[in-house]
């Protein structure tokens, strides 16, 4: 897919100097510029970009932060307040930052969920869809870590229940939770591995972000049609369709994320992290933030606690698998009528742990989340290779040129001049 470009195409002297020394002008034009790009990618594409964004707020706004910050269990509290009330623009940067942690994940699990509806994972683009899985997996352990930083009550205690999950292990479990914590109890060590550990991650994160378009510039971008690109009418350059339609969809996730920050600061938040951290006083009820509650639900739904361990990672792990349990020939979603309905169950079943994992783990809560836990496996494990064998998929087009012009699987009927500007570019 990347196209050549010689440095000899270059016009000014000194990055034709640069690059025959140095090829990374010509290599971030063939990537960012020129790259052939399916010319029906909906907004749903736009969210890879967004979420570029979303890791580089928080790098700055977490980088300043950690400027004013104090790691120590009698200090960290009232450092966070002296941001808020001190500090100019403290107040801002922090919300930012707690709240740009929440549309991270909003953007990342509609990325996903763009994924598993239009079969991005499948081949060829295995490796680009598990070094996403990887990635999850750490912007998870990053934000657990990012919310214990604070020392309020959720801090601790959110800290104290995940550190002892590992003391589930048989044999090895309890020296495991020492060294996790450092000492005997969720303490001053543990605070600081925590902030040493959430400020190099992010950093950790960008390296596999850089592996993640790496890997998707390979085979290319997969399409709403799931048709690769046969010809070059199939495809427009990046620039400009889609670094436009990219900014656009940017300025409105932006202003999106600008509400929370200016007109709901703290209502994706918990109350009681405002109470400075108490090892005596156990809050009524203890939940991770909201985008970790449908993993949190999995966790209690079952009796064991070795168990609700090894369900909770397996929810994550068995979307490594992803593109081999899917046996479909037919890639995109779009296209498989019985799969899109299964596609929206499996939707409102992660929606319905988020919300039964902030409820209290008994009665008909308990019950619910097993339903629901045995539901999400089995969307994978059962549904996925079943449908494949026997759906009946709707009729493919031939092209992304003709689903276009038909107005199927593309983001809007585009007019037959525009669809044929790219041939028009020479
Ligand atoms: C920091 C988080 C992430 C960043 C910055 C990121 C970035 C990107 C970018 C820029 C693209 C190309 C534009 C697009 O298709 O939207 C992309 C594509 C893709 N990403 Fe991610 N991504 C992230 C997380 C994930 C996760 C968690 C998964 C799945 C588990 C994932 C799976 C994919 C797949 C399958 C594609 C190819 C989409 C296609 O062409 O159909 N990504 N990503």
């Amino acid at each position: 897919m990347s196209g050549h470009h010689p440095t000899s195409e270059l016009e000014h002297p000194v990055a034709r100097w640069l690059d025959s020394r140095l090829p990374i002008i010509s290599a971030m034009k063939a990537q960012f510029i020129d790259f052939p790009t399916p010319k029906n990618l909906n907004y749903f594409w736009t969210f890879g970009g967004i979420l570029m964004l979303m890791l580089v707020v928080q790098i700055i706004s977490g980088v300043v932060l950690a400027m004013h910050y104090t790691p120590h269990v009698d200090r960290a509290f009232e450092s966070v307040e002296m941001i808020m009330r001190d500090v100019n623009y403290g107040w801002l940067i922090r919300y930012i930052h707690a709240n740009g942690a929440s549309m991270f994940f909003v953007a990342v699990y509609i990325h996903l969920a763009r994924g598993l509806y239009y079969g991005s994972y499948k081949a060829p683009r295995e490796v680009l869809w598990g070094i996403g899985v990887i990635i999850l997996i750490l912007m998870m352990a990053i934000a657990f870590m990012g919310y214990v930083l604070p020392w309020g009550q959720m801090s601790f205690w959110g800290a104290t229940v995940i550190t002892n999950l590992f003391s589930a292990i048989p044999l090895v479990g309890a020296p495991i939770v020492e060294w996790l914590w450092g000492g005997f109890a969720v303490g001053n060590p543990t605070l600081n591995r925590f902030f040493s550990l959430h400020y190099l991650l992010p950093f950790v994160l960008a390296g596999l972000v850089f592996l993640h378009v790496w890997a998707l510039h390979v085979p290319g971008n997969n399409n709403p049609t799931g048709v690769p690109v046969k010809t070059p009418k199939d495809a427009i350059p990046f620039h400009p369709y889609y670094t436009v339609k990219d900014g656009f969809a940017i300025v409105c996730f932006i202003i999106f994320f600008a509400f929370w920050v200016f007109y709901a600061p703290n209502y994706l938040g918990h109350a009681d992290n405002y109470i400075p951290a108490n090892p005596l006083v156990t809050p009524a009820h203890i939940v991770p933030e909201w985008y970790l509650l449908p993993f949190y639900a999995i966790l209690r739904a079952i009796p064991s606690k070795l168990g609700g361990v090894i369900a909770m990672f397996a929810a994550l792990i068995v979307l490594f698998f992803l593109p081999w349990l899917d046996t479909s020939r037919v890639r995109s979603g779009a296209f498989r009528p019985m799969f899109k309905v299964f596609f929206w169950i499996f939707v409102a079943a992660c929606i319905g742990l988020g919300y039964l994992g902030a409820q209290p783990a008994e009665g008909i809560y308990i019950v619910f989340a097993r339903i629901l836990t045995i539901y999400y496996f089995a969307h994978f494990l059962v549904v996925l290779p079943l449908l494949g064998i026997f759906e009946t998929p709707r009729p493919l087009p031939n092209s992304i040129s003709e689903a276009v012009l038909k107005g199927q699987g593309g983001s809007a009927t585009v007019p037959a001049g525009a669809a044929s500007a790219p041939e028009k570019r020479g």
